[in-house]
Order: structure tokens, then sequence, then C-alpha cells
């Protein structure tokens, strides 16, 4: 699979990507003056080995290893990361890979955006989230002060790569947060992806519909590149109150996991303020159901929805879902309207 005229560089995906990629560096007018690949210690043991046997044009690159876990999103990290470049011999004509999930993706399209103002960077993504959401579409982004992706960018990657292969060692745990932004993207598109997310039974069995989740992700980035307009506000379906769950909860629960609680919860508002069937709302809230556990970090959800950076002027604006296949509508929402669905989802 491959999207030649997407915005964001070329995207390939499947079994031979590596190769691909691979001839790609080999063809280059110009090489690269170094390359660097950045990893957590996870990515380091489990994907940087095939990495490098399928590419043996990175033999000479040098590893740039971070923590796993959101804490690694940070400015603090950021400048270390710099640093290392630095001593590593990075200049304006170096490359950047991003070997992980969607915190080494996030971290290292920020890096490579801003050091030395701007290198070449590779998205390399090996989670689940990160094939079919993180690792495309050229937003990146580290927490601050616990505000989630306060500050950030968007930078074109110069070539994104997404070999499932690198799921065989990824953990269940990691598969069920994957999941959930397939889930997202299948109420966005209906249709074939819906009903393959509704057949579900092992989460194990999700990689089959990276193409079609990812093809969801790429139509609405190419649409609306910087998030400009309602196409790519889109994906944020469920997310509003997925950050907030993650503000609160102070990571411990996965952004996976906060995004399975946020969709319930936002579907259930959206029945409330009349924007959807109900018979939508009945088949969202049974995929989400049989997989996920009712969310139990429900207090103080309105105040972090209030201080989160999609807040419109004094408004709290969110993504809501108008029916299965059938994209959003942006909705201002009052303490109110979020108080009975937390009240209905932990009580239902
Ligand atoms: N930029 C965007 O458009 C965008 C979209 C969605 C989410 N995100 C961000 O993505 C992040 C979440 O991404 P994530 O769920 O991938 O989390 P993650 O990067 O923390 O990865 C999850 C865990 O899986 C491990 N892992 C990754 N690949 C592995 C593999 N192949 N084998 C074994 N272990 C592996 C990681 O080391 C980590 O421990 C959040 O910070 C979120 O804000 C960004």
């Amino acid at each position: 699979m491959q999207w030649d005229n997407f915005f964001f560089g070329p995207v390939r995906l499947g079994e031979h990507v590596l190769a691909d990629f691979q001839q790609w560096l080999d063809q280059l007018d110009e090489p690269f003056s170094t390359v660097h690949v950045l990893v957590d210690s996870n990515t380091l043991t489990h994907c940087l080995p095939e990495l490098m046997s399928q590419v043996p044009a990175l033999a000479q690159c040098e590893v740039l290893e971070v923590d796993p876990g959101e804490e690694t999103k940070s400015m603090a990290i950021v400048e270390q990361c710099w640093m290392s470049l630095l001593e590593t011999g990075a200049d304006r004509q170096s490359l950047l890979i991003s070997l992980g999930g969607g915190v080494v993706t996030d971290l290292g399209g920020m890096l490579a955006s801003t050091f030395m103002r701007g290198i070449a960077h590779v998205s390399i993504p090996t989670s689940l989230l990160g094939m079919v959401d993180a690792g495309i579409g050229g937003k990146h982004g580290v927490n601050v002060f616990g505000v989630k992706n306060l500050a950030g960018c968007f930078l074109e990657s110069v070539y994104v790569a997404i070999w499932p292969g690198f799921l065989s060692t990824l953990p269940d745990e990691q598969f069920r947060a994957g999941f959930a932004e397939v889930v997202k993207h299948a109420i966005l598109s209906g249709g074939e992806l819906w009903e393959a997310v509704q057949g579900l039974t092992h989460l194990r069995d999700s990689g089959s519909m990276i193409d079609m989740a990812a093809q969801v992700k790429i139509q609405a980035v190419t649409a609306d590149p910087f998030e400009n307009s309602d196409s790519r506000k889109a994906l944020n379906l469920g997310h509003g109150l997925a950050h907030a769950i993650e503000t609160v909860s102070q990571g411990q629960v996965s952004h996976g996991d906060a995004v399975a609680s946020g969709l319930w919860m936002e579907v259930a508002m959206a029945e409330n303020l009349a924007l959807i069937d109900p018979d939508d709302v009945a088949a969202i809230h049974a995929v989400l159901d049989r997989h996920w556990p009712r969310c139990t970090f429900t207090e103080g959800l309105w105040e972090a929805l209030q201080s989160d950076k999609k807040r419109s002027k004094s408004k709290v604006m969110l993504s809501l879902s108008v029916g299965i296949g059938k994209g959003i509508a942006m909705t201002e929402v009052q303490a109110k309207d979020v108080h009975s669905v937390i009240a209905h989802h932990v009580a239902s």
C-alpha cells in the first residue's frame, strides 16, 4: 500500500516497506551527512535489530535512546536530545529517524523540526497506535507542566514506513490502546472498517485493519494539513475527554484507553444533544464495552476540559460524532452536559 500524493511525504505500508526505504536512501542525490535513530529502550531491543538488518544503509547510524513512556514527551528531554544530537555530529544535513510508538514519533518530530532550525525526519511507527495515527500526519508535540501537547509543531516527514512486522513484539495492552484509534477511525469512516471493528474478537488480529485505518487519517490530513477546518478536527473525536482523563489520571490511564472512554462519553453526549441516532450510539458502546472497562478517573474532567488547548475563547468545544460514517459537528458543551455523561458512564 502506498500513498504518493500525500502532503506530508510518501507513506509506505506493507511487508517490503523497509527494503523500499533502503532503496529510497540509496537513490538520494545527496546523502545525509549523519543519520540518527531515536528509540526508546523497548524499541531499541525489539525493533532496532530488525531495522538494521533490513536497512543495511543504517550501519553507521547513531542511536539516540530515551526512556519509554509519556513522561519522555517533555521539554527537558528535548533539550537533552538536542545536546546528544550535537555531540554525535548532527548538522543541518542530518536525518533523524523516529523508531517507536507515538511518544517517540511525537518527540522525534519535535526534535527534527527545531534542531538547528530543522532537519529531515523519517517516521517508522512500531505500535498499532503509531501505525494508524501518531506516526502519520506531521503533527508532533510535547507535554508542558502536565498539559498534553501544549508545545508542538507541524513537520513534513520525508518518508513514513509502516512495517506491520514490528507488531509481533507489541504487548497486548498496547494493542488495546491502538485499537481505540482504529475504532475512532471506523466511527468516522463507517463501511468496511466499521464492519471489521464490530466483528473483531481478538485484539491482536487488529493489525489486519492498519491500511484501512491509516487511510482515514491520511484522507483527513490531506484535506486539512494544518487543522484549519473541521475535516482534521474530526480526528479529535473522543479526544477532548480523553486528554482530560489523561490529565486527571496523571498518566495512569494510557492515551489509547483514555480515547476509548472519551469516545464512550462523547457519543453519549452527542445522543443527549440529539446529534446522533441512538442505534449508532448503542452499536459504538457495544464495541467499546467489549474491549474496555469503564474509566474510574472521572473527578475533575470538566475543569481539565476547560484548560485544554482546544478551548475556543472561553467555550469548551468538542468534535462530536453525528453518526457512524457521517463525520462530526464541532459543538459547544456545558458543564451539565459533561457531568451527566460521566454519571451515565459510571452507572450504566
Ligand atoms: N501526533 C499525533 O498525531 C498523535 C496522534 C495520536 C496519539 N499521539 C500520541 O501518541 C502517544 C501514544 O502512542 P503509543 O500508544 O504508541 O505509546 P508509546 O509510544 O508510549 O508506546 C507504547 C509502549 O509500547 C512500546 N512499544 C512500541 N512499539 C513496540 C514494539 N514493536 N514492540 C514492543 N514494544 C513496543 C513502547 O516502548 C511503549 O512502552 C501519546 O503521547 C499521544 O499523545 C500523537
